[in-house]
């Protein structure tokens, strides 16, 4: 089931309760409101001209998806509202017959949204509905509003409005989990604890680096949210019922109206495709498993010992009264079945079913609600839960010292005194055979044994802090390597802060605190900006603060050089030094802009305590 949510157009309780809030039963005796001049007959569905007889009840039930769609109420009035100017625009309607139009949508869509509107029986879904209520206000106006349209690219065209709000709190709420992972694995880059395989004790890793395994797993989700809302960003609006229409609408005017890159490319696949809806599925379905691998590892860790779920994120046993149970991460866990039959589900409806608008269709609605509805339940609790969970270094350390996992270390000190790996792997294996009939461990070899093995001061391998440390190439366990790891993160999070915004911030300060000497460094490998749009990133030398700068919305189109590349908005003194020589100094509220291709190396020359960046095209600039 899906819920109604505040930031949304439903009433409350439309979304959860079909069965006793159907909006449809909420506005009293059909046939009650305003003349319907023009529109239909009382209790009739808007299509009910054709028909001698009005639809049995219960095909009406099963046809009527007004319980859930209702949720698409804002988008459907702004999706009317871009119509009714494209029926403008066309000379169908004059300016003032249009904005009348806008002015009814919109009180329309206000009533919805605050539980005011008088639903009707016959309302088969909100896009009846609101025309319904348009109709009602204005008469025989209300009724040209459907011109040129359909339903069929009106529910599209509201489908990917609404999902490109939901794809930007799930990856709002998608960055703040990364966000607090690569917190925690800061915290922890240097706290040793077993990695395994196969659920058994494999090397010693640190728990920074295995927290930060989840966080680059979820960039790859905002990757995918990113790419998926690009590609969505196609406008439906105009395709009409599968074939356009014959009365000179401008699709691509709408779309611009609408904030969508571009209009359809087939009037066709407009109206029957659902790829789109599929896609952000299959993100919600692939962050679902992320999530739930993510509290598995979390309820492991706290059946080890190794970490404690707070309170506030824990739950009891009605019967017994010591249990304090890890609940919620077993609900992240479990959430994931739920978001991978979503997918599923849609999948089944598509396939095998031939193009144009299908009544089939409907059904891709309530997968897609539940998903984020899911995600916006699961993702927050999560956050709340690792951003808390108590973990227990000295347990984890304790853990670590198991001599077993010191085996693979053991044998790869034998391969750099130049044995061949094999060759050291069996007799690593053979010495651990020999140790266990004796009832010993590695830990009991003594210096004499270790010199017999062919490594004088074996002992000192069995050490977990050496262990890591020896493994510090990037991407590795190694403290410095965890660092590295979420400095990268969270310049790959700064750098989206400004990409769900359109037009205006393009850089923001993750944190700063001091005097700063400034680099330009590349773009993280994976985190390439979209085609046409340029990025620049800076880190302090100190490695604790980053800035992405985000140059071009996508909709600007592509760049044409000479063009300014960055500009930086400072509150404090900094030096700015470009390959050729230049000195640029800048002081609060300065903008600072570089040429194309410049190189650029930053200096504070005042301790800065803030930092906030704007994009502005300078005056006069080319
Ligand atoms: N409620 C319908 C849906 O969700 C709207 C489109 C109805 N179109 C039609 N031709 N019956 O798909």
């Amino acid at each position: 089931m899906t819920t109604g949510r505040d930031d949304e157009a439903a009433p409350p309780g439309t979304g959860a309760d079909a069965g006793t809030a159907d909006p449809a039963s909420a506005g009293g005796p059909p046939g009650t409101g305003a003349s319907r001049a023009g529109g239909a007959r009382p209790g009739e569905p808007l299509w009910g001209g054709r028909f001698g007889t009005p639809p049995a009840p219960e095909a009406r039930a099963l046809g009527r998806s007004l319980a859930f769609d209702v949720r698409l109420a804002a988008q459907d009035v702004e999706a009317s509202v871009a119509h009714a100017r494209a029926l403008e625009a066309a000379g169908l309607l004059t300016a003032e017959e249009a904005a009348r139009l806008e002015g009814a949508l919109r009180e329309v869509g206000a009533e919805i949204a605050e539980g005011r509107f008088a639903f009707d029986p016959a309302d088969e879904d909100v896009h009846s509905a609101i025309e319904r209520g348009v109709t009602e206000r204005l008469g025989e106006l209300g009724a040209r509003l459907h011109a040129g349209r359909s339903r069929n690219d009106l529910v599209a065209t509201d489908v990917r409005l609404w999902m490109r709000e939901a794809s930007r709190r799930v990856g709002g709420l998608v960055r703040m989990l990364v966000r607090t992972l690569a917190a925690r694995a800061r915290e922890h880059a240097a706290t040793v604890m077993p990695g395994t395989t196969h659920g058994r004790p494999a090397q010693v890793v640190t728990l920074g680096h295995h927290l930060l395994a989840h966080a680059w797993a979820l960039l790859r989700d905002l990757g995918r949210l990113e790419d998926q809302a690009r590609r969505a960003a196609a406008s439906p609006l105009g395709a009409g019922a599968l074939a356009t229409s014959t009365l000179g609408l401008d699709p691509a005017a709408t779309a611009r109206r609408l904030g969508f890159d571009r209009p359809f490319g087939n009037s066709i696949d407009a109206v029957s495709d659902r790829d789109a809806v599929q896609e952000l599925l299959a993100c919600c379905a692939i962050l679902g498993t992320h999530c739930s691998r993510l509290a598995a590892d979390a309820i492991r860790w706290s059946e080890l010992g190794w970490a404690e779920v707070d309170e506030a994120y824990a739950t009891g046993s009605s019967m017994m009264p010591q249990k304090r149970n890890p609940d919620v991460l077993e609900l992240a866990r479990g959430k994931a079945g739920r978001l991978a039959a979503a997918f599923q589900s849609l999948a089944t409806v598509l396939a095998g079913l031939p193009l144009g608008y299908h009544r089939d269709l409907q059904e891709d609605k309530e997968p897609l609600f539940d998903a984020v509805d899911t995600l916006e339940l699961v993702l927050p609790a999560l956050i709340g839960c690792l951003g808390t969970l108590r973990f227990d270094p000295a347990a984890m350390r304790a853990a670590a010292l198991a001599p077993e996992l010191y085996a693979t270390d053991v044998a790869e000190a034998l391969v750099r005194t130049g044995v061949p790996f094999r060759e050291a792997h069996r007799r690593v294996g053979e010495l651990l055979r020999r140790l266990e009939t004796e009832g010993r461990t590695l830990r009991d070899l003594t210096a004499a044994e270790w010199a017999a093995f062919g490594l004088e001061g074996g002992g000192a391998l069995l050490d977990p802090d050496r262990s890591v440390r020896a493994r510090a190439i990037p991407g590795g366990p190694a403290p410095q390597s965890v660092l590295a790891q979420v400095d990268a993160i969270e310049a790959a999070l700064a750098m989206r802060e400004g990409m769900g915004e359109h037009h205006e911030t393009k850089v923001r300060v993750v944190e700063a605190d001091a005097a700063h000497d400034w680099q330009r460094i590349p773009v993280p490998e994976g985190d390439q900006a979209p085609p046409g749009e340029e990025v620049v990133l800076f880190r302090a030398m100190d490695g604790r603060f980053s800035v992405g700068l985000w140059r071009r919305a996508p909709e600007e189109g592509p760049m044409e050089p000479p063009y300014h590349e960055m500009a930086i908005l400072l509150e404090g003194e900094v030096e700015l030094t470009l390959d050729d020589g230049t000195v640029l100094r800048a002081g609060p509220g300065d903008v600072i802009v570089a040429p194309k291709g410049a190189r650029a190396t930053w200096r504070s020359l005042s301790p800065v305590r803030k930092f906030w960046a704007i994009y502005r095209e300078p005056e006069g600039a080319p």
